[in-house]
């Protein structure tokens, strides 16, 4: 089992999801763990069902300044994952560019703010995990802006990997997996798209953010991976 003991995680997306799996599983495997997203209540919530004692700071990433101040108030850390996101889904004709800009604003430049401003706290062992999604090589109708930005991370991240070595750079790319993310969903339907991608996908069930947290977990921990996607779908990309 990796072992994190003596190091510092920060995972920007902390409060939810597959940021909460992130924070849970880099305690168990011994680190000091800061969360951080934009709703305090959020963040304490999720606080108190970590077991261990975790930092919580609430700032919006799509505020560069506040990003800055962030990680000059963090100091020196030695692993950074960002799963913090906004949600953009619908016909491309349809949807308001106004969504699809935000999206972008959180995914892409709130991520490529927290690395810009973290890196040079990093140790010289230390990692960024990006986190992409299957629609940047598997396109879905209505998922355009998504895609877009997830090829836009997974590129950013390999040139960040020759740029800001020899900290490692990667991301991960997940396919469907059980977060808050679709709470917006009527149950009924949500369960029937969980049932139905359990049933196509070659593992036979959807992911969860343990999935996601125990492979952030093996990815910091593993000092000769760098510059690589990996994917977490359950099999999607072959299916
Ligand atoms: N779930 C899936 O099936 C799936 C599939 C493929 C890819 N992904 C990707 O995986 C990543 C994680 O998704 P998830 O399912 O874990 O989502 P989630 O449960 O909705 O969590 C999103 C997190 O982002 C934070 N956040 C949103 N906007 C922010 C901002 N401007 N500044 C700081 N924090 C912000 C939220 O907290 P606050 O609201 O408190 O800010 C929350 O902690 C995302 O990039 C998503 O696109 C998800």
């Amino acid at each position: 089992m990796t072992s994190l003991s003596g190091q510092k995680v920060v995972v920007v997306g902390g409060s939810s999801g597959m940021g909460l799996g992130c924070a849970e599983a880099a305690l168990a495997a011994g680190a000091e763990v800061a969360i951080v997203s934009r709703d305090n209540a959020k963040l304490e919530a999720a606080a108190n069902t970590l077991d261990g004692k975790v930092e919580v700071f609430s700032v919006d990433i799509q505020q560069e300044d506040k990003v800055q101040e962030l990680f000059s108030k963090l100091g020196s850390l030695d692993h950074l994952i960002i799963t913090a996101s906004a949600t953009a889904g619908g016909p491309f004709l349809k949807m308001e560019t106004a969504m699809a800009k935000n999206f972008f604003e959180t995914k892409f430049w709130g991520a490529y703010f927290c690395a810009k401003y973290a890196a040079p706290n990093m140790s010289s062992t230390g990692s960024i995990t990006f986190v992409s999604g299957v629609s940047s090589r598997r396109p879905m109708k209505g998922l355009a802006p998504a895609g877009a930005c997830n090829g836009a991370l997974e590129s950013l991240s390999k040139a960040l990997a020759l740029e800001l070595k020899p900290i490692r750079v990667n991301t991960i790319s997940p396919g469907i997996v059980d977060t808050p993310l679709y709470d917006m969903m009527p149950k009924e339907r949500r369960d029937g798209m969980f049932e139905a991608s359990a049933k196509v996908l070659p593992v036979g069930r959807i992911g969860y953010p343990k999935d996601i947290g125990d492979l952030a977990v093996s990815l910091m921990g593993n000092g000769f991976i760098s510059g690589t996607t990996l994917d977490i779908d359950g099999g999607n990309m072959i299916g």
